[in-house]
């Protein structure tokens, strides 16, 4: 028999419960849930005791028309919008999922990992199955324990479920509630004057709501019109926290640009100014990190650290390292958090681990996270999701304060990471004495005069937009760099491929002649980061050796793109392609550098016809390991 796990890597759920018509706003929850997953969608909406059901395999959009020529009304209800990795996005397999009698359903993000046992268990019980997906045991499992109270049901299914998921569970038997249960996948309830939403992340709710309810790992909440109850997982009620949410709801909406990844490349000018606001002075030439839960006794004891992260945040931790061990001579190590666990790392004393997670909710970051909680030592979470799961597995938090980030690829949150890692190098080098007062007061000027550096790389933006039509076509790209810019490299090879779905690599410059040499002919462009600091010879140094690299390819007829200090004769001369910034120290750089990598992959995608917001094969937390 086929496993179709029905959302194994994220999906969106949205719920409603109040006095206005839940259809509308339950689509606009899924609208900006979409990202999440993207290949089928659904909705069950509860009018006094008749339950209706709406699925649509494809995007939102199928269902959107389905609704217009099946209208539908109600009471309350919740929506799904799904993500499948195994068996088909088909109209049955989309959620939500129903009990035998159609009066219990089910929207979920997760795996049931014994849903097998548990459905053969149930069918030898007189249950009817319809789809082949996980999902539809839970809906069972709280059909058989239902006596008429919906959330009693749910808790004694709860106990038989195992896995890592969330699920939203209403009843047309048990109405004027919602159901939700978080169970190592995020979900959150938004609570306003005699409504309540469930979602699977905050955005979804801000339109209504910044009064939000991050539901802890074995909570159950019931959601009704007079209030929120929270549980555990074994029916003890909990006194539910609220958080009040700063984020404007227009921060989660595309504000006009075409595509939410082009806003947030927009953003960082803004997203930057914020991440620092606060965090340091050049009046007591400081960084204030009081934000941060250590003592200054805590932060003096770390002798190592080590960082890890996946995918873009992986990149940022590895420029991190770079700061680190420059700037306040401490070593560092930077680990794949997905691979972390799959050895057995020797963690010396007095070490911090650093977590970086946009999303604060990456599976694999996460379990790593777990397992470094429980060998005792500190962790430092870099996140930018309030309340996320990384928060409550840290001993201390740094948000990135880069607004809600919407497409799948990561812009603003990268280097907002960038900018905290730069934060916290500083801060450590004043407390072991590293940088002299007046290398603090420089490293901070430049800080102040970042956002005007990026924005006039924006501005520059037409440029980058015409010489991504002569590379578009291409099939194959190299990234090179060299120092803290080679993770720049790589993350302009990954937002390239994750966009465009061009084949793309980042390498080290001086690498090159150890093999991929060969690769090089006059179908290959390759991009290289050539910024230097002027006042730094070191930095000036490794820019000619870039120069050198650029030669060597440019004699093999490689394509050559280098973005590089404004005028800056030599490196001109040797481009076919030129993307000038406006140069700062050797640690800020990446921060403006990968800016032109990011418009370049989004115009090369835009070209290639390819989804900006939503690439294939993708979503934007990764949720399941
Ligand atoms: C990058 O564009 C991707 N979205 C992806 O690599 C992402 O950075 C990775 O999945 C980690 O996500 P996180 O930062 O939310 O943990």
């Amino acid at each position: 028999m086929t496993l179709w796990y029905s959302c194994q890597v994220m999906c969106g759920i949205f719920g409603y419960i109040g006095p206005r018509d839940p259809v509308p706003i339950i689509m606009g929850g899924l609208r900006s849930l979409e990202y999440r997953g993207y290949d089928s969608a659904g909705i069950a909406i509860i009018e006094g005791q008749n339950l209706q059901i709406r699925r649509a395999s494809g995007k939102l959009k199928k269902l959107e028309d389905l609704i217009a020529k099946q209208p539908v009304t109600g009471q309350f209800g919740l929506g799904h919008t799904r993500w499948a990795t195994h068996g088909r996005p088909t109209e049955e397999n989309a959620h939500p999922h129903r009990d035998c009698k159609g009066r219990i359903v089910v929207a979920h993000n997760g795996i049931i990992e014994n849903y097998l046992s548990l459905k053969r268990k149930l069918i030898s019980d007189g249950h009817t199955f319809r789809t082949e997906t996980d999902t539809e045991v839970i809906a069972h499992l709280i059909e058989q324990h239902f006596d008429g109270n919906l959330e009693q049901a749910v808790l004694k299914a709860l106990s038989e479920l195992k896995g890592l998921f969330a699920f939203t569970a209403v009843s047309a038997d048990d109405p004027q509630k919602i159901v939700a249960v978080r169970e190592g996948a995020p979900i959150i309830v938004g609570s306003a004057d005699g409504e309540g939403f469930v979602a699977s992340d905050v955005p979804a709710v801000l339109p209504y709501t910044r009064s939000i309810l991050f539901l802890d790992e074995h909570e159950v909440a019931v959601v009704a019109r007079d209030g929120i109850r929270l549980f555990d997982s074994a029916g003890k009620p909990l006194k539910p926290q609220f958080q009040h949410i700063s984020w404007d709801p227009v921060m989660a909406e595309k504000g006009g640009y075409k595509h939410f990844m082009l806003k947030e490349i927009y953003e960082q000018p803004t997203a930057i100014s914020n991440t620092v606001l606060g965090r340091f002075s050049l009046d007591t030439n400081k960084v204030h990190l009081e934000d941060v839960a250590f003592t200054e006794d805590q932060w003096k004891s770390f002798r190592h650290i080590r960082i890890l992260a996946c995918g873009t945040s992986w990149h940022s931790a590895l420029a991190g390292k770079y700061m680190i061990e420059s700037i306040a001579r401490l070593p560092v190590e930077v680990d794949y958090a997905s691979e972390y666990r799959y050895r057995n790392p020797v963690i010396l004393p007095y070490t911090l681990f650093i977590f970086i997670t946009q999303s604060g909710e990456t599976a694999d970051t996460v379990a790593a996270q777990r397992q470094v909680r429980d060998s005792g030592s500190k962790i430092l979470t870099i996140t930018n999701v309030v309340g996320s799961m990384t928060t409550r597995v840290a001993d201390a938090v740094l948000y990135t304060r880069a607004g809600p980030e919407i497409g799948v690829a990561s812009t603003k949150a990268f280097t907002t990471q960038l900018a905290c890692l730069y934060l916290i190098a500083i801060h450590l080098s004043k407390l072991h004495g590293t940088l002299s007062d007046a290398q603090v007061r420089k490293a901070l000027t430049d800080l102040v005069e970042l956002p005007h550096k990026l924005e006039k790389i924006l501005e520059n933006a037409k440029h980058i937009e015409e010489v991504s039509k002569f590379l578009f076509r291409h099939h194959d790209f190299l990234f090179l760099a060299r120092g803290i810019h080679f993770p720049i490299a790589l993350e302009g090879a990954l937002k390239l491929k994750e966009l465009s779905y061009i084949h793309a690599e980042g390498y080290p410059a001086g690498e090159m002649k150890h093999g991929p040499n060969a690769l090089i002919d006059e179908d290959l462009p390759v991009v290289f980061l050539g910024a230097y600091d002027p006042e730094s010879p070191e930095s000036h140094q490794r820019y000619e050796k870039v120069l050198n690299n650029i030669k060597e390819v440019k004699s093999r007829d490689g394509i050559i793109i280098s973005v590089g200090n404004e005028n800056e004769p030599d490196l001109i001369e040797s481009s076919d392609h030129f993307i000038p910034l406006s140069p700062t120290n050797e640690y800020l750089l990446p921060i403006l550098e990968v800016l032109p990598l990011q418009l370049l992959a989004y115009h090369c995608a835009v070209r290639r016809g390819c989804d900006i917001d939503q690439p294939r094969n993708l979503a934007k937390s990764v949720t399941v390991e």
